[in-house]
């Protein structure tokens, strides 16, 4: 009988290549196809080496690994061109560092050789710049660290520093409403979901962040087609679904975001505001406890150190929900500041009016600036020193206020080329801890410092 043709998940080609007379079901010869591997996993990524894994598969004698400098495979690495190995793992070593590899690997059987796997890419670490390798969550003792992070990025050299860095997310665009309400009654939980049980398989905490933001509210609530009533009670529907979801799983929720108008005591004026009127927030927080009894609820800002007005409006409606008994647990400052400022007396003293409280503070959302005057075309040392700098006193700050209202400070992204303010400023900048090819900045040096 000819081997049958048939093909699989439309990118592998399988070959029955010892099928029985009755197709395989009749208890003859079992049918082997010939598959080629579905999943590369790389690890231990160092200068010059790394380890790639891969799925096995049934009946496999042998793998073929190809490594090469280029993704059509023309230039392989010496030994890697078709390299035998027997199990489903491999160190590779002896490469050059700050290098883009490309990976293959294929399955023989009985002298047959499958289609290759999918590509997988890698690249070496570059050349260290001298900083200390420290992990920040093993020097913050008294405190999480976080970071901020998108789904498609759960993997590779992102969930490497990830995992050895930090012990806290949050979620820098995927759990807000644009993504997860995008039409009515349509939820989309697919990419909180994906953070969320990453996150678990880490032993890392979720900070939800954030169910009401006027900067992520779908058009269909923006124009919402139904009376204020209906429009409240689609709110309290969606605050109730999506806390419940992650009931005891995400620790801490922004509730309500940018609350506050730039400058002035007043309220900004959200679809939220004109809808439901200015107890829109307290009504928001009521129905997050209400969903999930032990979730730590948090309004979160920006400018709170500088912002003097913005400040003591925001304070002063923590001071009426704590008197009349609406559930508040935390304040979060979002830390995004420069290399020149505010000062460390400015944090620390806009610190203190948290604390005085006796709220939870959250260092949200840092990241620093070290071009706001668009004068450099590269980091310069001297002006990575500065963010060092500041980044240092931020963290002393943090680490300096009583444990009991520590919760964690947030660092918005991982790396300098990732950060979001690129495109929100349109100028060059490296506000992040990491540069571009994974190396430690001064900026992580000073975070460690300021912790040791
Ligand atoms: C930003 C994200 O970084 C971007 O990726 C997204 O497109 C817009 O939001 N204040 C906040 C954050 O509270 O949610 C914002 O994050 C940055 C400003």
């Amino acid at each position: 009988m000819m081997p049958r043709l048939f093909i699989s998940l439309g990118v592998v080609i399988s070959i029955c290549i010892s099928c029985d007379e009755g197709g395989g079901m009749s208890g003859g010869e079992p049918v082997i196809e010939l598959l080629a591997p579905t999943t590369l996993t790389i690890s231990n990524l160092g200068q010059n080496s790394f380890r790639v894994e891969w799925s096995s598969v049934t009946g496999a004698d042998f793998y073929e690994v190809t490594i090469a400098s280029d993704d059509l495979f023309d230039n392989t690495v010496s030994p890697y061109n078709e390299l035998r190995e027997n199990s489903t793992g491999l160190n590779v070593s002896n490469l050059e560092m700050s290098t883009e590899y490309f990976i293959r690997v294929r399955t023989v059987i009985d002298d047959q050789r499958s289609d290759y796997s999918i590509t997988q890419t890698v690249t070496t670490l570059s050349e260290p710049d001298g900083e200390p390798d420290i992990a920040l969550k093993e020097v913050a003792t008294t405190f999480k660290v976080g970071m901020a992070v998108r789904a498609s990025r759960l993997n590779g050299l992102h969930a490497q520093i990830l995992e050895k860095e930090y012990n806290s997310l949050t979620s820098e665009f995927e759990m807000k409403m644009n993504i997860m309400y995008p039409r009515q009654g349509d939820y989309d939980f697919s990419k909180a979901d994906a953070i969320v049980n990453y996150a678990e398989e880490h032993g890392m905490q979720v900070h939800g962040h954030a169910l009401i933001w006027h900067a992520a509210t779908p058009s269909w609530v923006e124009n919402f087609a139904g009376t204020d009533q209906e429009f409240e009670d689609m709110v309290k529907d969606y605050i109730t679904t999506t806390v419940s979801r992650y009931r005891g799983r995400v620790v801490s929720w922004d509730v309500v975001n940018e609350a506050f108008a730039d400058g002035s005591g007043n309220l900004r004026n959200s679809v939220f505001l004109q809808r439901m009127g200015p107890d829109y927030i307290k009504k928001c927080h009521e129905w997050t406890r209400a969903a999930d009894p032990d979730v730590l609820i948090f309004y979160n800002d920006y400018n709170m150190v500088t912002d003097d007005t913005k400040r003591k409006a925001a304070l002063s409606l923590m001071d009426e929900f704590i008197r009349d008994g609406v559930p508040v647990d935390g304040f979060g400052f979002q830390m995004h500041i420069a290399y020149n400022g505010p000062s460390r007396s400015r944090i620390q003293s806009a610190a203190n009016e948290v604390i005085d409280r006796e709220l939870l503070l959250h260092f949200s959302e840092l990241d620093v600036r070290a071009n706001p005057g668009n004068d450099l075309s590269s980091l310069t040392d001297t002006r990575a020193e500065a963010q060092k700098k500041k980044v240092k006193e931020v963290v002393e700050v943090y680490n300096g206020i009583p444990d009991q209202y520590k919760f964690a400070l947030t660092v918005w992204g991982l790396r300098d080329d990732e950060s979001w303010l690129l495109d929100f400023w349109g100028q060059a900048d490296w506000p992040l801890l990491y540069d571009k090819n994974f190396a430690l900045k001064k900026a992580h040096t000073g975070f460690v410092e300021a912790l040791q």
